[in-house]
């Protein structure tokens, strides 16, 4: 009998899923320390003048861009295809989840992989379309340090000043915690990588790395929300003085 390619068989399908999502998790953490400067009572000057910074990357913007967007797409074909597996090879539901403790760890956040992945899937060309893409209203552009640049940070606090939107973002970065926490500890876990004496120590620090991360990413909109200066005179007040 042949044997199934690597890409084929349910181990190369859940280290592909693994390894992407260890990709994709590394962009989350990149993500959140370039929006932490959206808490620098600063006017997002610092926050304007990072996402310039790397709007200059150009080509190797575009090629992380790229390689970002194929990580993604692997990501979900293989945990798809691993979840659809799993299913067909036990195809009766349990009346009465419970974790088993040990290698299974059945919990909520295991059990919704599927539903937090599809909204994170709903969210992300959303989320870029609103911040990145839509040219609905002109950019709006500002001076920082001699240069005119996109003025994100007014799109971003405008975005977030609208109570519907911060609350909305809220609720998916909940969402992106309960993935975080299962996926952290089941990548390291389908690679192979954690003898059983590292189990619990990989099973917490998913728990704490899917609060520190998620909850960066939730405490934001609701900063800006409560916090933000008022957009509509923002700038104008820059102006007045002089800066
Ligand atoms: C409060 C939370 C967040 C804020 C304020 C935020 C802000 C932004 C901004 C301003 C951009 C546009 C950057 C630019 O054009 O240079 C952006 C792009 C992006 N964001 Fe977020 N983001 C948040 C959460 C997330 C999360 C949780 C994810 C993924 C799960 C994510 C994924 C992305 C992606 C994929 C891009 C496009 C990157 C690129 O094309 O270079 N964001 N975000």
């Amino acid at each position: 009998m042949n044997k199934p390619s690597f890409r084929k068989s349910t181990v190369g399908r859940k280290v592909l899923a693994a390894v992407t999502g260890m990709i994709l998790m590394a962009f989350i953490v990149v993500h959140l320390a370039g929006n932490l400067t959206l808490f620098i009572p600063d006017d997002g000057a610092l926050f304007n003048s990072y996402a310039h910074h790397l709007e200059k990357m150009g080509p190797l913007l575009y090629a992380a861009e790229f390689a970002l967007i194929v990580a993604f797409l692997i990501h979900i074909v293989m945990a798809v295809s691993v979840r659809k597996s799993q299913l067909d090879a036990r195809p009766e539901r349990y009346a009465v989840y419970a974790s088993k403790g040990g290698p299974s760890k059945q919990t909520l956040s295991s059990r919704s992989m599927l539903v937090t992945g599809i909204l994170l899937l709903l969210f992300i060309p959303l989320h870029v379309w609103m911040f990145k893409f839509n040219q609905a209203q002109a950019m709006p552009m500002v001076d920082v340090n001699g240069e005119q640049v996109k003025d994100l940070y007014l799109v971003v606090l405008t975005a977030f000043k609208m109570p519907q939107k911060a609350v909305a973002y809220v609720a998916v970065m909940l969402m992106l915690g309960l993935h975080l926490r299962h996926g952290f500890w089941s990548s390291f876990q389908s690679l192979g990588a954690l003898a059983p004496k590292w189990v619990p120590a990989f099973y917490s620090a998913g728990l704490v790395i899917a609060i520190l991360l998620a909850g960066g990413f939730i405490v934001m909109p609701l900063y800006l929300w409560q916090f933000g200066p008022d957009p509509e005179t923002l700038r104008a007040a820059v102006a007045t003085i002089g800066l």
